[in-house]
């Protein structure tokens, strides 16, 4: 028995920032945008709408490619950095808005690495006969941690949200290998220091701007193409494959130069890794599933093929996953 992908789907907000927007917000470029980061515009979500509600239209569009009820989703495990509030997790109110009523809800927390987290934990739900059916959802609105004036992160970040739903199944579909770390040594490079149990929100703390994310990026670029490298090559390697059996790399999209290195490391050529950063920038936990979904829809991949997710963020932590569709 293997686990099945019975259902994807994704949401991006309408309205789009492009990088000639933002040269008048901060002082950048178009030139050194692209250039440095490949990416072209990202997607905002409007100031009323947080996470749960992007999340909860990925999750209908799911349900209904994969044609089941929401009373059948046993289990719903969110993956984000941008929670609705503290607590109650966001898995809860999207639980409550797509009815799916059986279903245990909870969040995780693992940055840009969480949906493939995420899936490691559905698969082991799955194949402990704990549950049957599991939504693993990947869903963001950093532009509600972003410092719009400060040009090291604004132009990098998007929001949007991805859910896949997964099943046992008798077909040849599976989540062949799951491979996940970790390395808190680094977990000053990319965060939020302030509105946590550490340094509670006081008008001290905001205004010294400590609720936007920071990120030393040139710190982070090395350590990322190497982990991102490295957890490819083992997922790959886990499933008892080679990198010739696979179909689509699916990188997770921080940089088109990080990608590209990856490529470099694993010696695939750039047609057999997926971008999409030039539209959406970097929507963190959001997204791989995003990229799947329209890897998919764009007949890229297809039944039966075999995709490698792969991911790298704050904690700093990365992963990856080597998937049959
Ligand atoms: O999501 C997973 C975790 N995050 C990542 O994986 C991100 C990894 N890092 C990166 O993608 C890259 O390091 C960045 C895109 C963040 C930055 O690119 P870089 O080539 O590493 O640039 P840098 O930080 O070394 O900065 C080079 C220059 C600096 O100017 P000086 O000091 O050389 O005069 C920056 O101040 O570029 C300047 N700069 C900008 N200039 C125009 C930084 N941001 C901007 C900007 N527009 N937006």
């Amino acid at each position: 028995m293997g686990i099945e992908i019975i259902g994807i789907g994704s949401y991006l907000p309408e309205k789009i920032l492009t990088n000639a927007e933002l040269e008048k917000m901060v002082a950048t470029s178009d030139e050194w945008i692209t250039t440095r980061t490949g990416i072209k515009e990202r997607r905002i979500a409007k100031d009323m709408e947080a996470t749960s509600d992007l999340a909860i239209q990925s999750a209908k569009r799911a349900l209904k490619k994969a044609n089941i009820t929401p009373e059948e989703i046993d289990a719903i495990i969110v993956a984000t950095i941008t929670p609705d509030m503290f607590f109650p997790s966001t898995a809860c109110f999207i639980q409550k808005e797509i009815g799916a009523k059986n279903a245990a809800a909870f969040d995780i927390s693992a940055a840009c690495s969480g949906f493939i987290y995420g899936l490691a934990i559905a698969k082991s739900f799955i194949n402990s006969d704990t549950y049957k059916t599991v939504m693993v959802i990947g869903a963001e609105k950093l532009s509600s941690i972003t410092d719009w004036t400060d040009r090291n992160i604004c132009v990098l970040l998007g929001d949007g949200a991805g859910s896949v739903i997964l099943r046992k199944t008798n077909s040849t579909s599976d989540i062949l290998s799951t491979y996940l770390g970790a390395d808190g040594n680094y977990g000053d490079l990319l965060l939020i220091p302030g509105g946590g149990s550490r340094n509670p929100a006081t008008h001290k703390t905001v205004d010294a701007r400590l609720h936007y994310m920071k990120m030393e990026g040139n710190k982070i670029f090395k350590i990322a193409v190497r982990a991102m490298a490295d957890s490819a090559k083992k997922a790959i390697e886990l499933a008892g494959i080679t990198c010739n059996d696979v179909k689509l790399i699916i990188p997770h999209q921080a940089n088109i130069r990080i990608i590209e290195a990856v490529a470099k490391q694993l010696d695939v050529p750039m047609d057999k890794v997926f971008l999409n950063i030039q539209k959406y920038g970097n929507t963190s936990a959001a997204t791989t599933p995003i990229a799947l979904e329209e890897a998919i829809y764009e007949g890229k991949v297809k039944k039966g093929d075999i995709v490698v997710l792969v991911a790298f963020g704050g904690g700093l932590t990365w992963g990856a996953t080597a998937i049959k569709l």
